[in-house]
């Protein structure tokens, strides 16, 4: 379906959803770099796109393109230890970083001392790099993106925000802040995918693509993006 300058596309399921999202991403991949001579790209936690990492780091493993690409870490929790599986930057580790040959990883160290400090260094790191060719998404209950969660009006690239009872239950973590890449820095990515699985997300994606666009529901603003594409099952519209 096509929604405005953007697409919505249903897969049947989850399998499906994630095969042809790897397959997707490694062909959108090979197009940046050999437009660009690079590829910069951003990639989620979570459980959503778990599928995709496990094809992208076994079938697409030994692909020379990994070589151009760098990528950016969207968010952490404020305390969580890079070294642990608590952490994202570990999470990514093990999904992709520590099996495919990156040009670089750039990533957050929840643990940093001063955390005011850590939010200007990444800040000043995702500036200078400039905006991102390729941004995968998922998307909280509450509609967060990355963790730009519903209410935070910023004008930074990189904030550190209170996450929402609703987080921290769907997280199941005890972390009460988090870093992350803003709206502001997520909207400027030249093309975004968000990934919905499960009829968890049916009632947000159904604010997110049709409802008014707001900082109740960050995700809503992916409306005004106009290289926005939306990938998500059959649960996830509800239908099972
Ligand atoms: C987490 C992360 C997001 C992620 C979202 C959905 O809180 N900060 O980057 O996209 O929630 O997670 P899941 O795919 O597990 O539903």
């Amino acid at each position: 379906v096509k929604l405005g300058k953007n697409f919505l596309v249903l897969f049947s399921d989850d399998r499906f959803l994630s095969v042809s999202s790897a397959e997707l991403i490694m062909e959108k991949i090979r197009k940046i770099v050999e437009k660009k001579g690079e590829a910069k790209i951003g990639l989620p936690t979570g459980n959503t796109p778990q599928k995709i990492y496990e094809l992208l780091r076994t079938d697409y493993k030994d692909d020379p393109v990994w070589e151009k690409v760098t990528l950016v870490q969207l968010d952490e929790y404020v305390d969580a230890d890079p070294l642990l599986p608590e952490s994202f930057h570990y999470q990514l580790k093990e999904a992709l970083v520590n099996h495919v040959k990156l040009k670089r990883f750039i990533s957050l160290n929840g643990k940093a001392e001063d955390k005011e400090k850590e939010r200007k260094r990444y800040e000043e790191e995702i500036k200078n790099l400039g905006a991102l060719d390729l941004l995968l998404l998922g998307i909280g209950r509450n509609g967060h993106l990355a963790f730009h969660e519903p209410g935070i009006k910023t004008s930074n690239l990189v904030e550190i925000v209170n996450l929402s009872k609703e987080t921290k239950e769907d997280n199941r973590v005890n972390f009460s802040q988090a870093f992350t890449l803003t709206l502001n820095t997520i909207l400027k990515a030249e093309e975004i995918i968000l990934l919905a699985s499960g009829e968890r997300k049916k009632e947000i994606i159904q604010k997110a693509i049709l409802g008014a666009v707001s900082l109740d529901v960050p995700a809503s603003y992916l409306q005004t993006h106009n290289q926005t594409h939306i990938f998500f099952d059959r649960s996830a519209t509800g239908e099972g």
